[in-house]
């Protein structure tokens, strides 16, 4: 089962790593290039953890409440849907052990998030893909837990008041750092 999936990955990371190169049709095609999608990624996956680690070390007196979370995943979903509209992409968050269940890792995703859990030097996968009936190129990019997302996706116990209020199935918790958090994946449609 797991074999000829991830054989199917990896012919489609170079299948689609190679195509800008081999066929200028192929780049006309393509509104935005999986490089600049791995360069937007990187900066929001940068941005939360530059967020999240100024919450390091907080004392008990000034507890992480539902405005704080404000700003740190709140702005990057933010951030990644206003870029996906204006970039005509289809851009998601996506776990297996998800908090919010509209990003629950679903077919080829779960399989690709548990293979890579297992393997963490797979950092970003390029392959083609059909959408809705539409042909088009997957870019997936790993996200990686920081020692800032503890504060909120460590011990289940340990979970700010608002968490486990708000998310009554959570399962976003229990990390540790360098675990595989989940993956951005997002969809460019060839232009028709
Ligand atoms: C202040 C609390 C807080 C911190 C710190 C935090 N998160 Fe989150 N995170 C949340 C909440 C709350 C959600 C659910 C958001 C929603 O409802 O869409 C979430 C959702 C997510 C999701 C979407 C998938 C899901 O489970 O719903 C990812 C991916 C994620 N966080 C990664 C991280 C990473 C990586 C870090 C550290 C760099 C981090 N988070 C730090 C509170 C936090």
């Amino acid at each position: 089962m797991k074999k000829p999936f991830l054989t199917l990955i990896l012919f489609n990371l170079t299948f689609g790593l190679t195509l800008p190169t081999t066929s200028t049709r192929a780049e006309e095609k393509t509104r935005v290039t999986p490089s600049q999608v791995i360069d937007q990624l990187n900066q929001l996956s940068k941005m939360r953890e530059g967020l999240a680690s100024s919450l390091v070390g907080r004392s008990s007196q000034d507890p992480i409440t539902a405005d704080t979370f404000q700003k740190v995943c709140a702005p990057v979903g933010k951030a990644l849907r206003e870029w996906a509209s204006s970039s005509g992409v289809h851009a998601q968050q996506l776990a297996t052990r998800f908090r919010n269940p509209t990003n629950q890792a679903q077919g080829t995703d779960a399989k690709l998030i548990q293979a890579w859990e297992k393997d963490p030097s797979q950092l970003t996968a390029v392959f083609t893909s059909v959408r809705d009936g539409k042909p088009g190129m997957q870019i997936v990019q790993r996200i990686p837990v920081a020692e800032g997302c503890l504060q909120c996706h460590g011990e289940k116990s340990s979970r700010p008041d608002f968490i486990q209020k708000k998310y009554i199935n959570d399962q976003a918790h229990s990390f540790r750092v360098g675990d595989l958090r989940g993956i951005f994946s997002v969809w460019i449609p060839d232009e028709s």
